[in-house]
């Protein structure tokens, strides 16, 4: 018997460190160029954009990725490093982490590239609604107060919702434009969600937006 205890204690062991090690295997994504050219036209985005609640799985390509977060808020004006969505006194205070089934990824803008942040599937806590787990992605608006220049919270909190909301429509234009399917949403537990992000005391949960395909 207490063979048998220490077997299984070993195997657990094993099997603890292989995930660990496995855990911290989460690399860098350098996302492909942007491309910049192309879509529907405007008006025809505009006629078409809509919040979508039935998500298939069905995962976007690296390509399509790279294009919804340059459109979301990429640099388009490598010279000065402005955003395609505007920011309160260009504070740039919003950040976009991307909760994947295989982590959490926060998007650098400058270099075009997913930072690792945690290996672990954290879609179910990005919403309280059923279809957020079952989508592709599920971006996550941050905001970073330290980077807010002047204000009480209460507004930074404006400035963070106004800027998010930028975001949030470059997002559903651009999904609108590929025939994608997303929608923005405020129900979500955020405490829960910032400490499982591992949050810092000055970075607030403004909103999430699920991205993805239509169920068909
Ligand atoms: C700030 C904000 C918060 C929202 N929160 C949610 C949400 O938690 N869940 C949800 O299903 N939709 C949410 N929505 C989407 C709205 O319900 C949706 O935009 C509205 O019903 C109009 O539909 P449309 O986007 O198709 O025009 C939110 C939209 C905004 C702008």
């Amino acid at each position: 018997m207490k063979k048998i205890l220490f077997f299984a204690t070993c195997l657990g062991l094993v099997f603890s460190i292989f995930c660990s090690a496995f855990a911290e295997e989460l690399k860098p994504i350098q996302l492909p160029k942007p491309q910049v050219d192309g879509g529907k036209p405007l008006m025809q985005v505009l006629k078409e954009r809509s919040s979508s609640r039935e998500f298939s799985s069905q995962k976007m390509p690296l390509q399509v990725l790279s294009n919804l977060l340059w459109a979301a808020s990429g640099v388009n004006r490598p010279e000065s490093g402005r955003r395609t969505a505007p920011t309160a006194a260009n504070w740039q205070e919003i950040d976009i982490y991307l909760a994947m089934a295989e982590g959490l990824y926060l998007y650098e803008a400058k270099s075009h590239l997913l930072k690792p942040v945690l290996a672990e599937d954290i879609r179910a806590l990005a919403g309280r609604q059923s279809f957020v787990k079952d989508a592709p992605l599920n971006l996550i608006y941050v905001a970073d107060f330290s980077r807010i220049g002047r204000g009480t919270n209460e507004e930074k909190d404006f400035f963070s919702a106004a800027d998010t909301g930028f975001i949030a429509q470059n997002v559903y234009l651009f999904c609108a434009s590929e025939g994608m399917a997303t929608v923005v949403r405020a129900n979500i537990d955020k405490p829960t969600l910032a400490k499982t992000m591992k949050l810092g005391p000055d970075q607030r949960i403004t909103l999430s937006q699920t991205v993805g395909y239509a169920k068909k």
